[in-house]
Protein backbone atom coordinates (compact mmCIF):
# COMPACT_ATOMS: atom_id res chain seq x y z
CA UNK A 1 0.00 0.00 0.00
CA UNK A 2 0.55 3.72 -0.70
CA UNK A 3 3.38 5.17 2.01
CA UNK A 4 1.73 7.99 4.54
CA UNK A 5 3.66 10.47 6.65
CA UNK A 6 2.78 10.40 10.35
CA UNK A 7 2.17 14.35 10.60
CA UNK A 8 2.40 16.24 7.32
CA UNK A 9 5.22 19.22 7.40
CA UNK A 10 6.46 17.83 10.54
CA UNK A 11 8.86 15.96 12.39
CA UNK A 12 9.19 14.54 15.85
CA UNK A 13 12.37 16.95 16.24
CA UNK A 14 9.86 19.93 15.89
CA UNK A 15 8.75 22.07 18.86
CA UNK A 16 5.31 22.12 17.12
CA UNK A 17 5.33 18.36 17.74
CA UNK A 18 2.01 17.49 19.34
CA UNK A 19 2.76 15.86 23.28
CA UNK A 20 0.60 13.11 22.64
CA UNK A 21 -0.09 11.18 19.19
CA UNK A 22 -1.86 7.66 18.78
CA UNK A 23 1.41 5.16 17.92
CA UNK A 24 -0.46 2.19 17.34
CA UNK A 25 -3.69 0.49 16.66
CA UNK A 26 -6.13 0.07 19.73
CA UNK A 27 -7.31 -3.29 20.41
CA UNK A 28 -10.74 -3.41 18.68
CA UNK A 29 -14.39 -4.96 19.15
CA UNK A 30 -17.15 -4.77 16.77
CA UNK A 31 -20.52 -4.57 18.61
CA UNK A 32 -22.01 -4.35 14.88
CA UNK A 33 -23.97 -7.33 16.07
CA UNK A 34 -25.20 -6.50 19.22
CA UNK A 35 -25.20 -2.58 19.62
CA UNK A 36 -25.67 -2.25 15.86
CA UNK A 37 -28.49 -4.46 15.71
CA UNK A 38 -30.33 -4.02 18.58
CA UNK A 39 -30.47 -0.35 16.88
CA UNK A 40 -31.92 -1.73 13.43
CA UNK A 41 -35.53 -1.29 12.71
CA UNK A 42 -35.93 -4.59 11.69
CA UNK A 43 -33.34 -6.70 13.58
CA UNK A 44 -30.66 -8.97 11.77
CA UNK A 45 -32.12 -12.36 11.16
CA UNK A 46 -29.43 -15.09 11.73
CA UNK A 47 -28.72 -15.65 8.35
CA UNK A 48 -27.77 -12.30 7.75
CA UNK A 49 -26.12 -12.18 11.70
CA UNK A 50 -24.10 -14.90 9.59
CA UNK A 51 -22.72 -13.05 6.60
CA UNK A 52 -21.96 -9.90 8.20
CA UNK A 53 -20.23 -11.64 11.10
CA UNK A 54 -18.07 -13.17 8.41
CA UNK A 55 -17.46 -9.88 7.25
CA UNK A 56 -16.00 -8.43 10.19
CA UNK A 57 -13.57 -11.76 10.67
CA UNK A 58 -12.20 -11.12 6.95
CA UNK A 59 -11.68 -7.51 8.13
CA UNK A 60 -9.64 -8.76 10.77
CA UNK A 61 -11.69 -8.33 13.46
CA UNK A 62 -9.87 -10.06 16.68
CA UNK A 63 -13.05 -9.62 19.02
CA UNK A 64 -16.60 -9.42 18.26
CA UNK A 65 -19.85 -8.97 20.28
CA UNK A 66 -21.84 -11.09 19.06
CA UNK A 67 -25.26 -10.89 20.99
CA UNK A 68 -27.27 -10.55 23.74
CA UNK A 69 -28.72 -14.26 24.19
CA UNK A 70 -30.32 -13.62 27.11
CA UNK A 71 -32.31 -11.04 26.12
CA UNK A 72 -33.45 -12.36 22.61
CA UNK A 73 -33.75 -16.06 20.92
CA UNK A 74 -32.52 -14.89 17.61
CA UNK A 75 -28.99 -14.27 19.06
CA UNK A 76 -29.40 -16.93 21.09
CA UNK A 77 -29.47 -19.56 18.37
CA UNK A 78 -27.25 -16.92 16.48
CA UNK A 79 -24.65 -18.35 18.87
CA UNK A 80 -25.33 -21.16 19.45
CA UNK A 81 -24.99 -21.30 15.18
CA UNK A 82 -21.55 -20.44 15.15
CA UNK A 83 -20.26 -22.44 18.07
CA UNK A 84 -21.60 -25.39 16.76
CA UNK A 85 -21.20 -24.90 12.87
CA UNK A 86 -17.20 -24.36 13.81
CA UNK A 87 -17.75 -20.74 12.15
CA UNK A 88 -15.51 -18.66 14.97
CA UNK A 89 -11.70 -18.86 13.80
CA UNK A 90 -9.30 -19.93 16.40
CA UNK A 91 -8.20 -16.42 17.02
CA UNK A 92 -11.39 -14.73 17.21
CA UNK A 93 -12.98 -14.38 20.61
CA UNK A 94 -16.77 -14.27 20.54
CA UNK A 95 -18.53 -11.63 23.45
CA UNK A 96 -21.72 -11.45 24.51
CA UNK A 97 -23.48 -8.91 26.70
CA UNK A 98 -25.51 -9.96 29.99
CA UNK A 99 -27.24 -7.78 32.50
CA UNK A 100 -26.14 -8.47 36.03
CA UNK A 101 -28.94 -10.23 37.24
CA UNK A 102 -28.76 -14.04 38.35
CA UNK A 103 -31.57 -15.33 35.35
CA UNK A 104 -29.50 -13.90 32.19
CA UNK A 105 -26.07 -14.88 33.59
CA UNK A 106 -27.12 -18.41 34.06
CA UNK A 107 -28.95 -18.17 30.38
CA UNK A 108 -25.79 -16.55 28.64
CA UNK A 109 -23.95 -19.27 29.74
CA UNK A 110 -26.36 -21.48 28.57
CA UNK A 111 -25.69 -19.98 25.11
CA UNK A 112 -21.63 -20.27 25.29
CA UNK A 113 -21.44 -24.45 26.33
CA UNK A 114 -18.70 -25.59 24.36
CA UNK A 115 -17.22 -22.20 23.35
CA UNK A 116 -13.37 -22.48 23.17
CA UNK A 117 -12.83 -18.75 24.37
CA UNK A 118 -15.23 -16.29 25.18
CA UNK A 119 -15.42 -12.97 26.81
CA UNK A 120 -18.69 -12.44 29.16
CA UNK A 121 -19.29 -8.77 29.32
CA UNK A 122 -21.73 -7.62 32.26
CA UNK A 123 -23.08 -4.43 32.60
CA UNK A 124 -24.96 -2.21 35.10
CA UNK A 125 -26.01 1.38 35.14
CA UNK A 126 -24.28 3.54 37.33
CA UNK A 127 -24.78 7.23 36.56
CA UNK A 128 -26.75 9.33 39.01
CA UNK A 129 -29.89 9.97 36.93
CA UNK A 130 -30.24 5.43 36.51
CA UNK A 131 -29.68 5.73 40.17
CA UNK A 132 -31.92 7.94 41.27
CA UNK A 133 -34.94 8.20 38.59
CA UNK A 134 -34.64 4.30 36.82
CA UNK A 135 -33.68 2.00 39.55
CA UNK A 136 -34.65 4.14 43.08
CA UNK A 137 -31.17 3.44 44.18
CA UNK A 138 -28.23 4.83 46.34
CA UNK A 139 -24.49 4.28 45.36
CA UNK A 140 -24.44 1.46 47.88
CA UNK A 141 -27.24 -0.21 46.07
CA UNK A 142 -25.91 0.08 43.00
CA UNK A 143 -22.56 -1.25 43.76
CA UNK A 144 -24.19 -3.95 45.08
CA UNK A 145 -25.48 -5.13 41.56
CA UNK A 146 -21.77 -4.47 40.49
CA UNK A 147 -20.53 -6.83 42.78
CA UNK A 148 -23.44 -9.54 42.39
CA UNK A 149 -22.88 -9.67 38.90
CA UNK A 150 -19.41 -10.37 39.02
CA UNK A 151 -19.98 -12.98 41.61
CA UNK A 152 -22.08 -14.69 39.56
CA UNK A 153 -20.01 -14.18 36.23
CA UNK A 154 -17.47 -16.20 38.01
CA UNK A 155 -19.22 -18.80 39.49
CA UNK A 156 -21.30 -19.81 36.20
CA UNK A 157 -17.59 -19.53 34.34
CA UNK A 158 -15.94 -21.97 37.13
CA UNK A 159 -18.67 -24.68 36.16
CA UNK A 160 -17.15 -24.40 32.57
CA UNK A 161 -13.45 -24.70 33.01
CA UNK A 162 -12.94 -25.79 29.68
CA UNK A 163 -14.00 -22.57 28.05
CA UNK A 164 -11.03 -20.26 28.04
CA UNK A 165 -13.18 -17.00 30.00
CA UNK A 166 -12.24 -13.39 30.16
CA UNK A 167 -14.63 -11.12 32.04
CA UNK A 168 -15.46 -8.35 31.17
CA UNK A 169 -17.55 -5.07 33.14
CA UNK A 170 -18.90 -1.82 32.13
CA UNK A 171 -19.71 0.67 34.59
CA UNK A 172 -23.36 2.03 31.60
CA UNK A 173 -23.58 5.44 31.53
CA UNK A 174 -20.10 6.23 32.59
CA UNK A 175 -20.38 9.64 31.95
CA UNK A 176 -23.39 10.61 33.51
CA UNK A 177 -21.61 8.91 36.73
CA UNK A 178 -18.84 10.33 39.33
CA UNK A 179 -15.91 9.43 38.20
CA UNK A 180 -14.92 8.63 42.25
CA UNK A 181 -18.15 6.51 42.04
CA UNK A 182 -17.79 4.69 38.82
CA UNK A 183 -13.58 4.26 40.07
CA UNK A 184 -15.22 2.16 43.02
CA UNK A 185 -17.58 0.36 41.83
CA UNK A 186 -14.67 -0.95 39.12
CA UNK A 187 -12.38 -1.93 41.71
CA UNK A 188 -14.82 -3.65 43.42
CA UNK A 189 -15.62 -5.79 40.58
CA UNK A 190 -11.42 -6.10 39.83
CA UNK A 191 -11.16 -6.89 43.62
CA UNK A 192 -13.98 -10.16 43.01
CA UNK A 193 -12.42 -11.05 39.39
CA UNK A 194 -8.83 -10.91 40.96
CA UNK A 195 -7.21 -10.25 37.70
CA UNK A 196 -3.75 -10.41 36.94
CA UNK A 197 -1.45 -8.98 33.64
CA UNK A 198 -1.34 -12.20 32.46
CA UNK A 199 -5.03 -13.16 32.79
CA UNK A 200 -6.62 -9.07 32.31
CA UNK A 201 -9.94 -8.46 32.64
CA UNK A 202 -11.48 -5.49 30.10
CA UNK A 203 -12.75 -2.42 31.86
CA UNK A 204 -14.87 -0.94 29.81
CA UNK A 205 -15.88 2.51 30.39
CA UNK A 206 -18.86 3.71 27.96
CA UNK A 207 -20.34 7.29 26.95
CA UNK A 208 -23.54 5.65 26.31
CA UNK A 209 -24.86 9.16 26.35
CA UNK A 210 -21.88 11.65 24.79
CA UNK A 211 -22.32 14.57 27.08
CA UNK A 212 -19.04 16.69 26.65
CA UNK A 213 -16.49 17.75 24.37
CA UNK A 214 -14.01 14.88 23.68
CA UNK A 215 -11.27 16.47 25.88
CA UNK A 216 -13.51 16.55 28.86
CA UNK A 217 -14.23 12.40 27.90
CA UNK A 218 -11.06 11.62 27.66
CA UNK A 219 -10.17 13.67 31.01
CA UNK A 220 -12.54 11.18 32.16
CA UNK A 221 -10.51 8.24 31.14
CA UNK A 222 -7.05 9.64 32.27
CA UNK A 223 -8.53 10.03 36.20
CA UNK A 224 -10.55 6.96 35.97
CA UNK A 225 -7.16 5.01 34.72
CA UNK A 226 -5.23 7.11 37.62
CA UNK A 227 -7.62 5.52 40.20
CA UNK A 228 -7.78 1.86 39.66
CA UNK A 229 -6.05 0.07 42.23
CA UNK A 230 -4.33 -2.70 39.62
CA UNK A 231 -4.12 -1.48 36.41
CA UNK A 232 -1.81 -3.25 34.96
CA UNK A 233 -4.31 -6.29 35.40
CA UNK A 234 -7.11 -4.39 33.00
CA UNK A 235 -7.37 -3.60 29.78
CA UNK A 236 -9.47 -0.03 29.46
CA UNK A 237 -11.94 -0.11 26.81
CA UNK A 238 -14.16 3.17 25.58
CA UNK A 239 -16.90 2.67 23.89
CA UNK A 240 -18.65 6.15 22.63
CA UNK A 241 -21.67 7.10 21.19
CA UNK A 242 -21.90 9.77 18.82
CA UNK A 243 -24.91 12.24 20.16
CA UNK A 244 -22.58 15.19 19.93
CA UNK A 245 -21.04 14.04 16.58
CA UNK A 246 -17.61 13.16 18.32
CA UNK A 247 -17.78 9.58 19.10
CA UNK A 248 -14.47 8.84 16.80
CA UNK A 249 -13.09 12.08 18.41
CA UNK A 250 -13.59 11.15 22.00
CA UNK A 251 -12.51 7.08 21.30
CA UNK A 252 -8.96 9.19 19.80
CA UNK A 253 -8.34 11.25 22.71
CA UNK A 254 -9.56 8.60 25.43
CA UNK A 255 -6.40 6.28 23.49
CA UNK A 256 -4.26 9.13 24.04
CA UNK A 257 -5.22 9.71 27.21
CA UNK A 258 -3.96 6.07 28.15
CA UNK A 259 -7.15 3.61 27.14
CA UNK A 260 -6.20 0.25 25.29
CA UNK A 261 -9.06 -0.91 23.50
CA UNK A 262 -12.08 0.65 21.34
CA UNK A 263 -15.55 -0.49 20.69
CA UNK A 264 -17.91 0.78 17.54
CA UNK A 265 -19.16 -0.35 14.92
CA UNK A 266 -19.02 -0.38 11.16
CA UNK A 267 -20.03 3.47 9.28
CA UNK A 268 -21.00 4.13 13.08
CA UNK A 269 -24.44 1.97 12.94
CA UNK A 270 -25.92 1.97 16.78
CA UNK A 271 -28.34 3.49 18.55
CA UNK A 272 -29.45 7.16 18.33
CA UNK A 273 -27.27 8.63 15.99
CA UNK A 274 -24.99 5.61 16.38
CA UNK A 275 -21.66 4.02 17.85
CA UNK A 276 -18.28 5.33 17.00
CA UNK A 277 -17.38 4.69 13.41
CA UNK A 278 -14.21 2.10 13.40
CA UNK A 279 -14.27 2.92 9.55
CA UNK A 280 -13.18 6.24 9.91
CA UNK A 281 -10.76 6.11 13.41
CA UNK A 282 -9.22 3.07 11.78
CA UNK A 283 -8.34 4.95 8.21
CA UNK A 284 -7.69 8.03 10.54
CA UNK A 285 -4.77 6.41 11.89
CA UNK A 286 -4.34 4.58 7.91
CA UNK A 287 -3.85 7.97 6.75
CA UNK A 288 -1.12 8.60 9.43
CA UNK A 289 1.02 5.62 8.18
CA UNK A 290 -0.68 3.62 11.38
CA UNK A 291 -1.05 0.01 10.52
CA UNK A 292 -4.89 -0.07 11.75
CA UNK A 293 -4.75 -4.01 11.73
CA UNK A 294 -7.65 -3.97 9.84
CA UNK A 295 -7.97 -5.20 5.98
CA UNK A 296 -10.12 -2.58 4.45
CA UNK A 297 -9.01 -2.25 1.01
CA UNK A 298 -12.15 -3.76 -0.02
CA UNK A 299 -14.88 -0.88 0.59
CA UNK A 300 -17.23 -1.90 -2.05
CA UNK A 301 -17.48 -5.49 -0.66
CA UNK A 302 -17.59 -4.16 2.78
CA UNK A 303 -20.55 -1.30 1.63
CA UNK A 304 -22.04 -3.88 -0.02
CA UNK A 305 -22.59 -6.39 2.85
CA UNK A 306 -22.77 -4.05 5.40
CA UNK A 307 -26.31 -2.64 2.99
CA UNK A 308 -27.41 -5.74 2.97
CA UNK A 309 -27.29 -6.64 6.13
CA UNK A 310 -28.86 -3.56 8.03
CA UNK A 311 -30.77 -2.09 5.22
CA UNK A 312 -28.92 1.30 6.22
CA UNK A 313 -27.44 3.42 3.18
CA UNK A 314 -23.68 5.06 3.38
CA UNK A 315 -23.74 8.35 2.82
CA UNK A 316 -22.32 9.42 -0.46
CA UNK A 317 -19.64 11.57 1.84
CA UNK A 318 -19.03 9.34 4.62
CA UNK A 319 -15.46 10.07 5.23
CA UNK A 320 -12.79 7.87 3.85
CA UNK A 321 -16.02 5.28 2.00
CA UNK A 322 -18.41 7.29 0.69
CA UNK A 323 -19.29 7.31 -3.37
CA UNK A 324 -18.57 10.82 -4.10
CA UNK A 325 -15.41 10.88 -1.25
CA UNK A 326 -12.88 10.70 -4.31
CA UNK A 327 -14.32 13.10 -6.91
CA UNK A 328 -13.23 16.32 -7.49
CA UNK A 329 -15.82 18.83 -9.22
CA UNK A 330 -14.28 22.06 -9.05
CA UNK A 331 -12.11 22.72 -11.86
CA UNK A 332 -9.06 24.23 -9.56
CA UNK A 333 -9.29 20.81 -7.72
CA UNK A 334 -9.19 19.34 -10.64
CA UNK A 335 -6.07 20.99 -11.89
CA UNK A 336 -4.18 20.57 -8.85
CA UNK A 337 -4.93 16.97 -8.30
CA UNK A 338 -3.74 16.57 -11.83
CA UNK A 339 -0.32 18.27 -11.56
CA UNK A 340 0.38 16.32 -8.04
CA UNK A 341 -0.52 12.85 -9.70
CA UNK A 342 1.72 13.52 -12.73
CA UNK A 343 4.34 14.55 -10.93
CA UNK A 344 4.12 11.20 -8.90
CA UNK A 345 7.07 9.16 -8.62
CA UNK A 346 6.16 5.44 -7.45
CA UNK A 347 7.66 5.27 -4.01
CA UNK A 348 6.94 8.76 -2.81
CA UNK A 349 5.22 9.66 0.23
CA UNK A 350 1.24 10.11 -0.39
CA UNK A 351 1.17 13.71 -1.33
CA UNK A 352 -1.31 14.70 -3.45
CA UNK A 353 -3.79 17.98 -2.91
CA UNK A 354 -7.49 17.16 -2.44
CA UNK A 355 -6.78 13.62 -1.59
CA UNK A 356 -5.55 12.46 1.29
CA UNK A 357 -5.19 8.81 0.61
CA UNK A 358 -4.60 6.43 -2.39
CA UNK A 359 -8.48 6.10 -3.39
CA UNK A 360 -6.83 2.64 -4.51
CA UNK A 361 -5.85 1.08 -1.12
CA UNK A 362 -9.20 0.85 -0.79
CA UNK A 363 -9.64 -0.77 -3.90
CA UNK A 364 -11.14 2.65 -5.31
CA UNK A 365 -10.25 3.62 -9.29
CA UNK A 366 -8.49 6.32 -9.99
CA UNK A 367 -10.99 7.12 -13.23
CA UNK A 368 -13.37 8.02 -10.37
CA UNK A 369 -11.32 10.65 -8.95
CA UNK A 370 -12.34 13.28 -11.47
CA UNK A 371 -16.05 14.05 -12.78
CA UNK A 372 -17.13 16.53 -15.00
CA UNK A 373 -19.77 18.79 -14.70
CA UNK A 374 -20.13 22.71 -15.43
CA UNK A 375 -17.93 23.63 -12.81
CA UNK A 376 -15.15 21.50 -13.92
CA UNK A 377 -11.91 23.60 -15.37
CA UNK A 378 -9.44 22.14 -18.34
CA UNK A 379 -7.19 20.56 -16.30
CA UNK A 380 -9.87 18.09 -15.28
CA UNK A 381 -11.28 17.96 -18.77
CA UNK A 382 -7.88 16.80 -20.02
CA UNK A 383 -7.13 14.54 -17.43
CA UNK A 384 -9.95 12.23 -18.04
CA UNK A 385 -9.66 12.36 -22.01
CA UNK A 386 -6.19 11.00 -20.94
CA UNK A 387 -6.80 8.60 -18.91
CA UNK A 388 -9.45 7.03 -21.35
CA UNK A 389 -8.03 8.04 -24.61
CA UNK A 390 -3.88 8.35 -23.83
CA UNK A 391 -4.42 11.44 -25.56
CA UNK A 392 -2.12 14.48 -23.83
CA UNK A 393 -4.02 17.58 -25.22
CA UNK A 394 -1.40 20.97 -26.03
CA UNK A 395 -2.50 23.85 -23.72
CA UNK A 396 -4.79 25.57 -26.31
CA UNK A 397 -6.57 22.88 -27.09
CA UNK A 398 -7.54 21.60 -23.72
CA UNK A 399 -8.67 25.42 -22.95
CA UNK A 400 -10.87 25.12 -26.38
CA UNK A 401 -12.10 21.90 -25.24
CA UNK A 402 -12.87 22.80 -22.12
CA UNK A 403 -15.16 25.43 -22.89
CA UNK A 404 -16.92 23.36 -25.03
CA UNK A 405 -17.41 20.41 -22.36
CA UNK A 406 -18.74 23.26 -20.04
CA UNK A 407 -21.23 24.44 -22.18
CA UNK A 408 -22.74 21.15 -22.91
CA UNK A 409 -22.80 20.34 -19.10
CA UNK A 410 -24.39 23.93 -18.49
CA UNK A 411 -27.14 23.10 -21.41
CA UNK A 412 -27.82 19.87 -20.07
CA UNK A 413 -27.30 21.00 -16.44
CA UNK A 414 -25.80 17.13 -15.74
CA UNK A 415 -22.57 15.56 -14.94
CA UNK A 416 -21.08 14.83 -18.46
CA UNK A 417 -19.29 11.03 -18.24
CA UNK A 418 -15.90 10.29 -20.19
CA UNK A 419 -17.52 9.31 -23.31
CA UNK A 420 -19.43 12.07 -23.61
CA UNK A 421 -16.24 14.11 -23.51
CA UNK A 422 -15.00 11.96 -26.31
CA UNK A 423 -17.59 12.63 -28.22
CA UNK A 424 -17.38 16.36 -27.81
CA UNK A 425 -14.11 16.33 -28.83
CA UNK A 426 -14.29 14.37 -31.77
CA UNK A 427 -17.18 16.91 -33.07
CA UNK A 428 -15.38 19.97 -32.41
CA UNK A 429 -11.80 18.85 -33.13
CA UNK A 430 -12.07 16.48 -35.53
CA UNK A 431 -14.17 17.37 -38.08
CA UNK A 432 -13.68 14.32 -40.66
CA UNK A 433 -14.96 12.16 -38.09
O1 LIG B 1 -23.73 2.26 25.33
C1 LIG B 1 -23.62 1.50 26.30
O2 LIG B 1 -23.51 1.91 27.45
C2 LIG B 1 -23.65 0.07 26.06
C3 LIG B 1 -23.28 -0.79 27.20
C4 LIG B 1 -24.18 -1.94 27.37
C5 LIG B 1 -21.84 -1.15 27.11
O3 LIG B 1 -23.88 -0.36 24.94
ZN1 LIG C 1 -23.62 1.25 23.42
Amino acid sequence: HTRYQPFPAMKKTDRRWPDNTIEKAPLWCSVDLRDGNQALIEPMTVEQKCQLFQLLVNIGFKEIEVGFPAASTPDFDFVRKIIDDGMIPEDVTIQVLTQAREHLIARTFEALQGCRRAVVHVYNSTSKVQREQVFQRDRAGILAIAEEGARLVAAEAAKHPDTEWVFQYSPESFTGTEMDFAAEVCNAVMAIWQPTPEKPVILNLPATVEMSTPNIFADQIEWFIEHLDNRESAICSVHTHNDRGCAVAAAELAIMAGADRVEGTLFGNGERTGNMDIITMAMNLYSQGIDPQLDLSCSDEIIRIYTECTSLPVHPRHPWFGELVYTAFSGSHQDAIRKCLNQREEDDIWDVAYLPIDPADIGRDYQEVIRINSQSGKGGVAFVLEQEQGLQLPRWLQIALSAAVQSEAENASAEISANQIWDIFQKHFMPSN
